[in-house]
């Protein structure tokens, strides 16, 4: 069973998005996780905007809890998706060895392969930022889910 973590700066915009999209597309049997490479908003639930786009297309995300990725996350997921470089160049800073780098891809590589293509961080923009996000992420998802399935 392949277990998949999502990644992004603050882990309350971008990343809780990311895991409930990609929960709605596999079965419960996979592990889906988030979880921020900063600890500004630990134990905070999503940003209220991540919680209406998802709600407007029928997903809970409303009860994630902000968490700080840990070198321990290397051990417990397979994959491990990244929004933007800096997330990736923060994640892979404490990978202790190969096996750990190579689980680290961008999210958007799946839409764009070999890109490096970034999901823009909505945090400091209006509600269009989240819902072009959820686009994003949406069909990233499927891709993701279409591989493990
Ligand atoms: P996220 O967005 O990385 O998609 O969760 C952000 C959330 C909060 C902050 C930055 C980005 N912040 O600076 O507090």
């Amino acid at each position: 069973m392949t277990n998949i973590l999502m990644v992004c700066l603050g882990n309350i915009c971008r990343s809780p998005l990311a895991e409930g999209i990609l929960k709605s597309k596999l079965s419960k049997d996979f592990i889906v996780d988030s979880a921020g490479t900063a600890n500004y908003h630990s134990g905070s639930a999503p940003d209220k905007r991540s919680i209406a786009v998802a709600r407007k297309y029928g997903l809970d995300i409303s009860k994630l809890q902000g968490r700080q990725f840990n070198v321990s996350d290397f051990d417990t997921f397979d994959l491990i998706y990244v929004m933007d470089t800096s997330n990736y160049q923060n994640v892979i800073k404490l990978a202790r060895h190969d096996e750990d780098v190579a689980k680290v891809k961008f999210i958007l590589n799946e839409t764009h392969p070999g890109k490096n293509f970034e999901v823009p961080d909505p945090y400091y923009g209006g509600d269009h930022g989240f819902e072009n996000v959820f686009q994003m992420l949406d069909e990233a998802c499927e891709l993701v889910a279409e591989k493990l399935l």
